[in-house]
C-alpha cells in the first residue's frame, strides 16, 4: 500500500508516507550507496555518499535524509551525482591507508566496494597522509578498545554507525566520538571497554575495517568461506545468524537479519557462543563404563551394550521403570522422536524437559476453581505496547534482542517500562524504567499494590473489561489491609515509585507485562501467576507473556516432551492418532515429571533412564538430590555432545552433534517455528540427534525407519499441519504455532501473600542471575565469551562488604543448609543489603549445590575465608 509515487531515474516508484528519498528506492530495488545510514538508525546525513539529483532543488541532497514527497524526480546515477561521488570519496581516501591486503574487511567492504563502481584511481594528495600511532613499533595502529574489539582508527571514515548503535539501539555508553576533525576518535569513555552485551555489532556495521574482532581477524579470507543460515539455540529470542566456515571449522557469526525477529541485531552471546562447537572437550566416542570408569567404545558395542541392558530391564519392568530427560535446547525434531521412542519403543510417558532451577514446572495453573494462563504474543505486540511491564527478569540478559525491542518502543514512541524485581537490572538501569525494587519475595505484594492502586481509576472503566463491582469489592476487602503507603512500607517500595507505576499503568492503552527467569523460583509461584493475571485483567488491553527458559522449551511443550501431553498438546486421550502413525500401541496413562521421575528413582521405582542433551545434575534446582538420585539408577544412557556431571554417570554415552552440524527446526518464545541449516558436517563420531534415536529404536526391535531430521519433520507435519511441507518452504517469517482454545480467562483471582521468613542463622537471600556474557553452560566453551565473563563471584552490596569487612576479590564461604561454595566476592552497586547473588554458569559455582527443595526458600550465610 503506498501513499503516493516519485520517479526515480525514470522509473515510478511508490512511497508510504514517512519514507525518505533512499527507503523508497531502496524498496523499489534501485540501488543507492550508503555509509552512515542503518535502517535502523536515525538518519544522520554524515558521509555525503547518498547524494542525488532531486529536480526543482539547487543543490544535490542526500537520499537518507530527505523525505520523499509527492511527485519528486530524482536521479541517483547523473554526471553531476557521479562527480559528486567521485569528490566524496576523494576525500574520505585522502588520509585512508589503503591496506586492503591486510585489513579483515577486505572482500565484504563498503569502501572498498564503493570505490571500485565510483572512485578515481589516482589521488591528488602530496602531503603525508595523517596517521593515528599508538605506539613507535605499532605496524597496523591496532588498539584494542574491548575484550573482543580492536580499533584501527586510521581506517575510520567517521560514519558514526558504531556510536549510534551503542547509544540509539542499545542503549549503552561505553563508545563515543573524541575530538575533532582528522583527530577524531571512536573510543570508550577514559578508563573503560567496550563491553556491552550488543558489542559485536559495532564490528559488524562498521562500514569499514576500523573495527575488527579478535574471534575473525586473521584467520581466514571472507571469500574462502561457506555460509550457512542458522537459528541461534542459545535463548529464546530465536535470532538468525550466518555461520561462516571454512574446511569444516567454523570461523564466525554473524546476524542474518529477520525484520519480524532481530532486525539485524544480535547479542555476542549469540555472536560469540558458537566457538563451544569446536571446543577441544567435545564427545569424539561412544562411551561404556567398565570397572568403573567410561572406555572408549564403537557405536556398534555402546548399541549392544543398550539392547541387552534395557532388554533386561525391559522384561523384568513395564514401562513405568522407564525415564527420559531431553535438554529444552534440543531441535524440534529431536524432541519429537525422542519422545516417540520413549512412549513407542521403550512403553513410558515418563518424558520431561523441565529441567530448571524453578520450584513449580507448570505454567498454568488453578486457583480457585479459575484457570490462570499466560498469554501468546510476538515481537509485534511489543512495538504496538505503550507500557510494559518486566517481572522477576532482566530481560537485558536473559532475552537480549527482545530487550531490543522495548528499548525501541521507549526511544521511538515514548514507551514506558516498569520494572518489578528484588534486585536492581542493567535494562532498569540503562533505560531510566520506574523501578520496583522490593525485599526479597515481596513481588506478589508490589504486584497487588499495583492491582490496588488501579481498580477504580478514573478512565479505567473495568467493568467493560468484564470485571464486576463485586469483584471489585471482594478483591478490596480482601486486600482492605493493604493501602498504598502499607505496601510500599512491607514491600521496601518507595511510595513515589508505586504511584508512578500506577500512574503510567492507569494512561497506558496497550500494556504488556513480561516475567522470566525469578518467576517460578519464589516457591509461592500460584500466587505470583494469580497476581500477575489480576495485574493484566485491571490493565488496558494487556498480555502476559511468560518467557520460557531455554532456546526451545516452547518448541519442547509443542512436541510432545512432557508426562502429560502429546504432540500437538494433545491430551493422553488423543492417543489413537499416535497408535495409528506409530504403528502399535502407547500408553494412556499421565507419566511423570522431573520431579516425579527423580522421586521414584530414589525409591527404586524406576531403573532405567535415557538422558539427551541436558545436564540435571546440573541444571535441577536440587543439584545434591538429583545427582545422588541419578547414581542409583541401574543403567543411564546419556546423548550429549561434552562430558557433563550427567554424563560422567552414564553406564553408556553416545555423542551427540553440535547445533551447527544438523539441520532442523526450532521454536522461539513466539511460538514461531524457524528453520535452521547445518552449517558444517559432523564432527569426530558424533551423530546428529534423530540419527542416534532412529538407531536405538532399531536396536531395540522398532525402527521408525526416519534416520534423518527431514524424515522426522515429515511426520511432525501430520500434527502440525500449518507447517510447510518441506524445510525448503520456510520463508522468513517462519511459522507461528497456536494454540486452538484459549484458556478461558477469569475474573479477579484472590491472592494471598507469603513474606520470606526472617531467618537468623541463614540471614540472606540467595538471589541466582544469568552472568554478563553467559547463557548456560554451553557458553563456558567460548573463548570469546569468557574473556568478558571472566571468572565466577559471589555479589554482595557496598554495604554489606563494608559491614562484614570485605573486600573485592576477598574469597568467602557461601552456606545453605543443603551445601556451601567458597568463591571471590564482587562488590556490586546497587545490589540490596542482605542479599548474596550468584551466577549460573560456572562449572566451579553451581548454585543448585546451595538450592535444594527440602527448603522452602533460597536463603543462605556468608563467612570470610
Ligand atoms: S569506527 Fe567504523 S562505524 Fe565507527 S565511525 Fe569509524 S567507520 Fe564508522
Ligand atoms: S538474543 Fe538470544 S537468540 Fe539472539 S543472538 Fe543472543 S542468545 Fe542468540
Ligand atoms: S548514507 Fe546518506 S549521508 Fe551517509
Amino acid at each position: 500500500m503506498s501513499d503516493f509515487s516519485i520517479t526515480v531515474n525514470g522509473k515510478t516508484v511508490p512511497v508510504i508516507k514517512g519514507q525518505t528519498v533512499l527507503q523508497a528506492s531502496l524498496a523499489a530495488g534501485i540501488d543507492i550507496p550508503v555509509f552512515c545510514w542503518h535502517p535502523q538508525l536515525v538518519p544522520v546525513g554524515a558521509c555525503r555518499i547518498c547524494l542525488v539529483e532531486i529536480e526543482k532543488f539547487p543543490k544535490l541532497q542526500v537520499a537518507c535524509a530527505t523525505p520523499a514527497t509527492d511527485g519528486m524526480v530524482v536521479h541517483t546515477e547523473s554526471p553531476k551525482v557521479v562527480k559528486a561521488r567521485q569528490g566524496v570519496l576523494e576525500f574520505i581516501l585522502a588520509h585512508h591507508p589503503l591496506d586492503c591486503p591486510t585489513c579483515d574487511k577486505g572482500g565484504e567492504c563498503d569502501l572498498q566496494n564503493i570505490t571500485f563502481k565510483y572512485g578515481l584511481d589516482y589521488s591528488r594528495l602530496e602531503e603525508p597522509k595523517h596517521r593515528f600511532i599508538v605506539d613507535a613499533d605499532s605496524t597496523f595502529d591496532d588498539y584494542r578498545i574491548g575484550p573482543e574489539i580492536i580499533r584501527n582508527q586510521n581506517r575510520c571514515i567517521h560514519c558514526y554507525r558504531c556510536t549510534r548503535i551503542t547509544d540509539e539501539v542499545c542503549f549503552e555508553d561505553d563508545l563515543g566520538a573524541y575530538q575533532r576533525g582528522y583527530h577524531t576518535e571512536i573510543l570508550p569513555p577514559p578508563g573503560r571497554e567496550i563491553r556491552n552485551l550488543y558489542s559485536g555489532n559495532v564490528v559488524e556495521y562498521c562500514p569499514v575495517g576500523a573495527l575488527t574482532n579478535t574471534d575473525w581477524r586473521y584467520k581466514v579470507r571472507v571469500w574462502l568461506t561457506k555460509q550457512a543460515n542458522v537459528v541461534c539455540s542459545l535463548c529464546p529470542d530465536g535470532c538468525n545468524l550466518t555461520l561462516w566456515s571454512f574446511h569444516n571449522k567454523l570461523f564466525r557469526a554473524t546476524a542474518h537479519p529477520n525484520e519480524k525477529i532481530d532486525r539485524g541485531f544480535i547479542c555476542d552471546v549469540g555472536r560469540y557462543g558458537y566457538q563451544y562447537v569446536q571446543s577441544s572437550d567435545r564427545l569424539k566416542t561412544p562411551m561404556i563404563k567398565k570397572g568403573g570408569q567410561l572406555v572408549e567404545a564403537s557405536w556398534e558395542e555402546a548399541l549392544d551394550f543398550i539392547k541387552r541392558h534395557v532388554s533386561e530391564h525391559k522384561t523384568k519392568l513395564s514401562g513405568s521403570g522407564f525415564f527420559g530427560l531431553i535438554g529444552p535446547t534440543s531441535s524440534n525434531e529431536e524432541v519429537y522422536s525422542f519422545q516417540r521412542f520413549l512412549r513407542r519403543v521403550i512403553g513410558t510417558n515418563n518424558i520431561d524437559h523441565r529441567l530448571n532451577r524453578k520450584r513449580r514446572l507448570s505454567l498454568t495453573t488453578e486457583i480457585n476453581g479459575k484457570s490462570i494462563a499466560p498469554d501468546v504474543g510476538t515481537y509485534d505486540d511489543l512495538d504496538q505496547a505503550d507500557t510494559y511491564v518486566v517481572y522477576a527478569s532482566d530481560l537485558h540478559t536473559e532475552n537480549p534482542i527482545t530487550a531490543l525491542r522495548l528499548k525501541r518502543g521507549i526511544r521511538h514512541r515514548d514507551a514506558r517500562l516498569i520494572t518489578i524485581n528484588a534486585r536492581p537490572t542493567h535494562l532498569a538501569v540503562r533505560t531510566g524504567a520506574i523501578q520496583l525494587m522490593h525485599k526479597p519475595g515481596a513481588g506478589v505484594l508490589a504486584l497487588l499494590g499495583l492491582i490496588n492502586g488501579l481498580l477504580g481509576q478514573p478512565g479505567l472503566d473495568q467493568a467493560s473489561m468484564g470485571i464486576s463491582d463485586a469483584a471489585i469489592a471482594e478483591f478490596r476487602k480482601q486486600h482492605a489491609a493493604l493501602g498504598l503507603d502499607k505496601i510500599a512500607a512491607n514491600a521496601g517500595l518507595k511510595p513515589e515509585d508505586l504511584e508512578a507505576a500506577i500512574a503510567a499503568l492507569a494512561k497506558s492503552e496497550t500494556t504488556v507485562i513480561l516475567t522470566g527467569s525469578d518467576f517460578g523460583r519464589y516457591p509461592f509461584r500460584d500466587e505470583e501467576l494469580a497476581a500477575l493475571h489480576d495485574l493484566r485483567r485491571v490493565c488496558k488491553s494487556a498480555k502476559l507473556l511468560v518467557m520460557p527458559t531455554d532456546s526451545n522449551s516452547v518448541g519442547a511443550e509443542w512436541l510432545g516432551a512432557l508426562p502429560d501431553r502429546l504432540p500437538g498438546k494433545l491430551g493422553m486421550d488423543g492417543k489413537t492418532k499416535f497408535e495409528d502413525l506409530w504403528r502399535g500401541p502407547i500408553s494412556d496413562s499421565v507419566g511423570k515429571d522431573t520431579l516425579a521421575i527423580l522421586d521414584a528413582i530414589n525409591e527404586d521405582e524406576i531403573e532405567c533412564g535415557f538422558v539427551f542433551n541436558s545436564d540435571p545434575a546440573r541444571s535441577f534446582a536440587d543439584g545434591v538430590y538429583a545427582k545422588e538420585v541419578l547414581e542409583k539408577l541401574k543403567t543411564l544412557i546419556v546423548i550429549d555432545s561434552f562430558m557433563t556431571d550427567t554424563a560422567r554417570l552414564a553406564d553408556v554415552l553416545l555423542p551427540r552433534t553440535s547445533f551447527a552440524e544438523f539441520e532442523g527446526t526450532r521454536t522461539n518464545w513466539e511460538g514461531r517455528v524457524q528453520y535452521s541449516q547445518g552449517a558444517i558436517k559432523p564432527t569426530f563420531q558424533a551423530k546428529p540427534g534423530c540419527e542416534i534415536i532412529e538407531l536405538l529404536a532399531d536396536a531395540l526391535g522398532n525402527s521408525f525407519d526416519q534416520p534423518h531430521e527431514a524424515d522426522v519433520y515429515a511426520e511432525m507435519r501430520k500434527i502440525l499441519s500449518n507447517l510447510p511441507e518441506r524445510f525448503a518452504q520456510f520463508t522468513a517469517d517462519g511459522c507461528l504455532l497456536r494454540a486452538e482454545s484459549q484458556i478461558e480467562r477469569a475474573g479477579l483471582v484472590p491472592v494471598e501473600y507469603h513474606p520470606v521468613p526472617a531467618d537468623s542463622e541463614y540471614p540472606y537471600y540467595l538471589a541466582i542471575e544469568n552472568a554478563d556474557h553467559h547463557r548456560g553452560t554451553l557458553t563456558e566453551r567460548s573463548e570469546s565469551l569468557m574473556r568478558f565473563a571472566n571468572e565466577p563471584y559471589v555479589g554482595i552490596s557496598e554495604g554489606e562488604a563494608k559491614a562484614l569487612g570485605i573486600s573485592e576479590g576477598d574469597l568467602i564461604k557461601v552456606e545453605s543448609r543443603t551445601g556451601k561454595v567458597v568463591v571471590k566476592v564482587r562488590v556490586i552497586a546497587g545490589l540490596p543489603d542482605k542479599m548474596v547473588l550468584v551466577p549460573e554458569n560456572f562449572d566451579e559455582l553451581k548454585p543448585n549445590l546451595l538450592t535444594g527443595l527440602k527448603e522452602k526458600f533460597d536463603l543462605v550465610k556468608i563467612a570470610e575465608m
